[in-house]
C-alpha cells in the first residue's frame, strides 16, 4: 500500500499500476474525471451514489464537500479500504457491498454515479430506474465507442460504426445515443447536459425525466453522422450547469493539473454544438500546409476543443472551412 494525496483527501491505495484481480484499482490519471464529478455534482446539488467505488475516492472526496453520498463496490476488500479511507480523512457516509444492479433495482438516488473497469452498457437500464435526477456514466471501451471494432459497437450499443478523424466526440456520442435509447423504453428522457474524455475514458452525465412526449423529442436529436449512427447530435452541455461547475472551481482543490483547463475549453466548445473537426485532417486531405490554430481564428469564428489539441469547433460547414483553408 501506499498513501496519496488527491485534492483535499489523503488516500491508502495498493501500489499497482494496471488493474489485478483481487487487487483495488486507484488510477491517479482520473483525479481530473473525480475532480470533474465533484464539480458536476456540487453543481447539481444531488445526493449521490457511488457505485462503484474502489478505493472510495470519488465518495470520500465529495463527502469532504458535504454533498450526501452513499458508497457501493461488490468487492469486500474494497469496502475494508474505503472504511480505512473514510477513517484517515474524517468522513462518514453509508457503505454497500453489493451488486451494483441488484442495488439499483432496491433503492432510489438523486444521482446514480458508474465507472467500470470497460463498458457500462449492462448497468445503464437499471440506472434509468433508480437515478432521481442525474446519471454519471463513464466507459474505457473507447475502441468499441470510436470505431475501432465495428462489430463490438453493433454488438454493445447498437449502432453502425467506423473510425472518423473526430472519433473521440463520436463515441461519446454514440455512448449518449445508447443511453437515450434505453431511457426510451422505459419513457425517461435521459439528456447529456455534460461531457468530457481524457486519454481513454469518457464520461457523460445525464439528466433524467419521465415522460413519453419529451422522450420523443430528444430521440429526435438522435441521427447518422459520416455514416455513424444512430449518434446523439443535440448539444453535450447545459451551459448553467458548466457556469455553475467553474464557480464552484474556486472552492474546490483539484486532484488534477489539466481539469481547469479542460473544463474552460468546454466553457468555450459548448457555444458550437456541432462535433469537432480535425485541422491535420482537413489540411492533409488539402494536402497544404496546416495554420497555427490562432490563425485559423483569424479567419473563422470557432474554439478549440478539450477533445483533441488539433480539433477545432466552428458554425461552419466542413466545405466551408476546406474552402477557407484552400486560401491559406
Ligand atoms: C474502475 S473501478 C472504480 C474506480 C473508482 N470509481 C475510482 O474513481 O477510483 C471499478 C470498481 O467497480 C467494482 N465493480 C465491478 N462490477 C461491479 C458490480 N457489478 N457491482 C458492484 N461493484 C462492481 C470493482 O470491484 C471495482 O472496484
Amino acid at each position: 500500500m501506499k498513501q496519496i494525496n488527491e485534492g483535499e483527501s489523503v488516500l491508502s491505495v495498493p501500489d499497482v499500476s494496471m488493474p489485478e484481480d483481487g487487487v483495488v484499482f486507484y488510477n491517479p490519471a482520473q483525479a481530473l474525471s473525480r475532480d470533474m464529478s465533484i464539480l458536476f455534482y456540487l453543481a447539481t446539488g444531488v445526493d449521490v451514489l457511488d457505485g462503484m467505488s474502489a478505493s472510495g475516492a470519488r465518495a470520500i472526496r465529495l463527502a469532504k464537500y458535504g454533498v450526501p453520498v452513499v458508497a457501493n463496490d461488490y468487492s469486500s476488500e474494497a469496502i475494508k479500504l474505503i472504511e480505512k479511507n473514510m477513517a484517515k480523512n474524517q468522513v462518514e457516509f453509508e457503505l454497500m457491498n453489493t451488486d451494483l444492479r441488484r442495488l439499483l433495482h432496491s433503492r432510489r438516488f438523486g444521482a446514480v454515479d458508474i465507472d467500470p473497469f470497460g463498458s457500462p452498457a449492462p448497468f445503464v437500464h437499471c440506472a434509468l430506474q433508480s437515478a432521481v435526477k442525474y446519471i454519471g456514466l463513464a466507459a474505457t471501451d473507447t475502441a468499441a465507442l470510436a470505431g475501432t471494432y465495428p462489430r463490438v459497437s453493433r454488438r454493445r450499443y447498437g449502432f453502425v460504426s467506423k473510425k472518423l478523424p473526430n472519433h473521440p466526440e463520436i463515441g461519446v456520442r454514440a455512448l449518449a445515443s445508447f443511453v437515450i435509447r434505453e431511457g426510451a423504453k422505459l419513457e425517461i428522457a435521459a439528456r447529456p447536459v455534460f461531457a468530457h474524455i481524457f486519454q481513454h475514458y469518457y464520461r457523460v452525465y445525464f439528466e433524467v425525466k419521465k415522460g413519453a412526449r419529451r422522450t420523443d423529442k430528444l430521440l429526435d436529436e438522435l441521427g447518422t453522422y459520416e455514416g455513424v449512427g444512430p449518434i446523439y447530435m443535440g448539444n453535450l452541455w447545459d451551459k448553467s450547469i458548466v457556469s455553475k461547475m467553474i464557480k464552484h472551481m474556486k472552492k474546490v482543490e483539484l486532484g488534477h493539473k489539466l481539469t481547469e483547463k479542460h473544463l474552460l475549453y468546454i466553457s468555450d466548445e459548448l457555444k458550437f454544438p456541432q462535433p469537432y473537426m480535425d485541422l491535420h485532417f482537413l489540411c492533409k486531405q488539402l494536402k497544404r500546409l496546416c495554420p497555427t490554430m490562432d490563425s485559423l481564428f483569424g479567419k473563422i469564428k470557432g474554439s478549440r476543443t478539450h477533445f483533441s489539441p488539433t480539433g477545432f469547433r466552428t458554425k461552419l460547414s466542413k466545405d466551408e472551412v476546406l474552402d477557407i483553408l484552400k486560401t491559406n
